[in-house]
C-alpha cells in the first residue's frame, strides 16, 4: 500500500515544497549563468545539461516510511536532504572535479558535504559526485537555508545509473544477484568507455591547436 501524508500534513509540506522550490531555482538561476559564461565566453563545453527536480510527496512519504520515521512535514525537512535536487552532466570526468571546485567557491552558497563516488565507486558500480549544498532564500523579511543535493555525474555515468534505478524500483531493491552482477560489470566498462573517449577528445585537441598558438600541428593519420 502507499505511503501517504496526513490531509494536515500535506498541508504543511506543500508550504515546505514551496520555499525548497524558492532555494532550487535561486540555485539553478546561479548555476545557469556559470553554464552560459563557460559556453559563451570561456569557451569551455564542461557542462552539457542542468536538470532540476522537487521530491514527488509520495517518494517523500515512502523514504520517511523506510527510515522508520514518521510521515510528518517536520520530518521531511529535518531528515531528507535531496527534496530538492540538482543533476550536472558533464562530457567527461575532468570536467566533474572543476565544477565541484567551481561550485566550492560560490560565495553565497554553503558546501555541506562532498562524496566521491567516482574515485570510489558505490559496491553496485555506481559513479557520480555528490554535494550537499545550503543556499540562503530570502523572503518577506526573513532568511531561510535551503538544502539541495547536486550530483555531477557524466552521460556514461547517467546512463547506467538511470537503468540501474529502474532495475531497483522494478525489483523493490530486490534486483536478482546475476542482473546486479552484470550491472557491475557494465559500471567498469563504462568507466572505461568514458577514459577512452577522453583519450580521443585529447587527440582531437591536440590537432586543433594549430603551430600559431603553441600546440602540434599534425595529421590525424600520424596519431
Ligand atoms: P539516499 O541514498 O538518498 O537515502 O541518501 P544517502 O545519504 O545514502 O546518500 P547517497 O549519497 O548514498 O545517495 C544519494 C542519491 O544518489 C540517491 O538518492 C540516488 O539518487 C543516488 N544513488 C546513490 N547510490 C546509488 C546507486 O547505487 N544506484 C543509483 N542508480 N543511484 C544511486
Ligand atoms: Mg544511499
Amino acid at each position: 500500500m502507499a505511503i501517504r501524508f496526513s490531509n494536515e500534513e500535506f498541508d504543511k509540506l506543500k508550504n515546505i515544497l514551496t520555499t525548497y522550490d524558492w532555494g532550487l531555482r535561486t540555485l539553478m538561476t546561479k548555476l545557469n549563468i556559470i553554464h552560459e559564461d563557460l559556453r559563451n565566453f570561456q569557451d569551455n563545453s564542461a557542462i552539457d545539461f542542468i536538470h532540476s527536480r522537487i521530491k514527488a510527496p509520495e517518494s517523500i512519504a515512502q523514504k520517511l516510511y523506510e527510515m522508520g520515521l514518521d510521515v510528518t512535514a517536520d520530518n521531511a525537512r529535518k531528515h531528507l536532504r535531496d527534496i530538492a535536487g540538482i543533476r550536472i552532466i558533464c562530457p567527461f570526468a575532468k570536467d566533474i572535479y572543476f565544477l565541484a571546485g567551481i561550485l566550492r567557491s560560490m560565495p553565497d552558497v554553503r558546501v555541506v558535504t562532498e562524496k566521491d563516488f567516482i574515485s570510489q565507486p558505490k559496491p553496485s558500480g555506481y559513479r557520480s559526485y555528490h554535494l550537499i549544498m545550503q543556499i540562503p532564500v530570502f523572503f518577506s523579511g526573513k532568511t531561510e537555508d535551503v538544502t539541495v543535493e547536486i550530483q555531477i555525474r557524466t552521460e556514461a555515468m547517467n546512463f547506467w545509473a538511470t537503468l540501474e534505478h529502474k532495475a531497483r524500483y522494478k525489483f523493490r531493491e530486490h534486483v536478482p544477484e546475476h542482473l546486479s552482477n552484470e550491472l557491475a560489470v557494465i559500471a567498469e566498462t563504462i568507466s572505461a568507455l568514458d577514459e577512452r573517449m577522453f583519450n580521443i577528445y585529447e587527440l582531437i585537441s591536440l590537432i586543433n591547436e594549430g603551430p600559431s598558438n603553441g600546440g602540434i600541428n599534425r595529421q590525424a593519420k600520424d596519431l
